[in-house]
């Protein structure tokens, strides 16, 4: 059967760019932009070009720079937030004009303080407006994960009257779970009239550390698109997770979905993005974190050792990690000291290695890591007893 082809949408520059301390400059933007351009997404949500003169010039080069992905322009459902982003992407090769409105009843109450009727009305509204300048127009229905399903489907039906191409049904808050986001996608797919013609997307906040798992149930529902960031950064917890999204597809073929994303660059642009924005990632974290692709406790390095997959599910070299790390620490056995032993130069045998093990258990026990430094040392003593052959 063939795979159905999951977008990607990258919102780095905008959702991920909202936390505090990430903000870029221009020329900090297009060098991620190029990037995300070479990784291979889809669309590249460049900034919120009526938020401030300086994201209007970073949307306005993000557009004029880069060759396959479209650029999309966030605003809210405003005729001059509209007419600001068509400006500023008027020199994209395929601009998306982002705009929508708040759909919960929290939001209608609280934030608009207006009627169903009334937010129905903006909505239309705007994506008629933008259609005027572009035709490719992706509506948002903020707080969709706590919006009714009937009053959503209801939205999405009359924006897609209006010429909306995709539907954003975000999990703003990160509240839902996976089981009632998918069946949310479901539900706009059984009910909304002309939804076949238009892309459902999927935007998940990480609030309960569920937004990858929430977009995966919405792409198995039917959505076609994800919204995610590099390294999983955004507002409060954060948005999905790029490389987490893209290599669960890549891992569960049986899923028959699948993303353009080169997953080869996926550390590297991890890295590149942790660096530009100043923004560390968790030792833990999936896929790019330091600790992805590391064992040091003692039974998980003899079977790595044995064979990689007893313990890794992911090949290190498909995310472009070099190898796995054998780290060694008072946990370690004598298999991973052999081993790293080994990698600089040393041949043990039995013998020669119980000898080597009694002394690393001494380093360990001293230091959280026995470093390749450590290893020369436990070596010259080891050798000072039997001759150690050059591996
Ligand atoms: O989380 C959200 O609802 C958003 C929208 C503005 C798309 O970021
Ligand atoms: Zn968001």
């Amino acid at each position: 059967m063939q795979s159905d082809k999951i977008q990607i949408f990258d919102t780095t520059l905008r959702d991920g760019e909202q936390v505090p301390g990430c903000k870029l400059d221009t020329q900090q933007k297009l060098v991620i932009a190029e990037r995300l351009d070479f990784l291979g997404v889809d669309v590249i949500e460049a900034g919120f070009p009526v938020s401030s003169p300086g994201d209007f010039t970073s949307v306005q080069e993000i557009a004029k720079l880069v060759k396959n992905a479209a650029v999309c322009g966030l605003t809210r459902a405003i005729k001059k937030d509209i007419e600001i982003a068509a400006d500023a992407l008027k020199f994209a090769n395929k601009p998306r004009i982002h705009t929508g409105i708040g759909t919960s009843d929290s939001h209608i109450q609280y934030k608009f303080n207006a009627s169903k009727k009334e937010v129905i009305r903006r909505a239309k509204e705007a994506v008629l407006y933008a259609k005027n300048f572009v035709d490719d127009v992706e509506f948002y229905a903020e707080d969709a994960g706590r919006t009714d399903n009937a009053f959503l489907a209801k939205v999405c039906e009359e924006v897609i009257k209006s010429g909306a191409t995709v539907l954003n049904i975000p999990d703003t808050t990160g509240y839902c779970l996976p089981e009632e986001y998918g069946t949310k996608i479901k539900y706009l797919k059984d009910n909304v009239k002309g939804i076949e013609n238009v892309i459902i997307s999927c935007h998940c906040h990480n609030d309960l550390g569920l937004a990858t798992a929430n977009s995966i149930a919405g792409a198995v529902n039917g959505a076609r698109q994800i919204e995610c960031t590099v390294n999983g950064i955004g507002e409060r917890a954060g948005n999905t997770a790029l490389e987490e999204v893209v290599m669960i597809l890549k891992q569960h073929p049986y899923l028959n979905l699948q993303t353009d994303i080169n997953t080869k660059l996926l550390y590297d642009t991890s890295m590149m993005v942790r660096e530009r924005m100043g923004m560390p990632v968790q030792p833990n974290k999936a896929i790019v974190g330091a600790n992805a692709f590391a064992h040091s406790s003692g039974i998980h390095q003899d079977g790595v050792i044995k064979n990689r997959e007893t313990y890794e599910i992911i090949n290190p070299a498909d995310v472009g990690v070099i190898e796995s790390a054998i780290v060694l620490t008072a946990r370690s056995g004598r298999a991973a000291l052999a081993y790293r032993a080994k990698k600089i130069g040393y041949e043990l045998t039995k013998i020669q290695l119980d000898t080597a093990y009694k002394t690393f258990l001494q380093f360990a026990d001293r230091q959280k890591e026995v470093i390749d430094e450590d290893i020369h040392q436990i070596m010259k003593q080891v050798n000072k007893i039997s001759k150690i052959a050059i591996a």
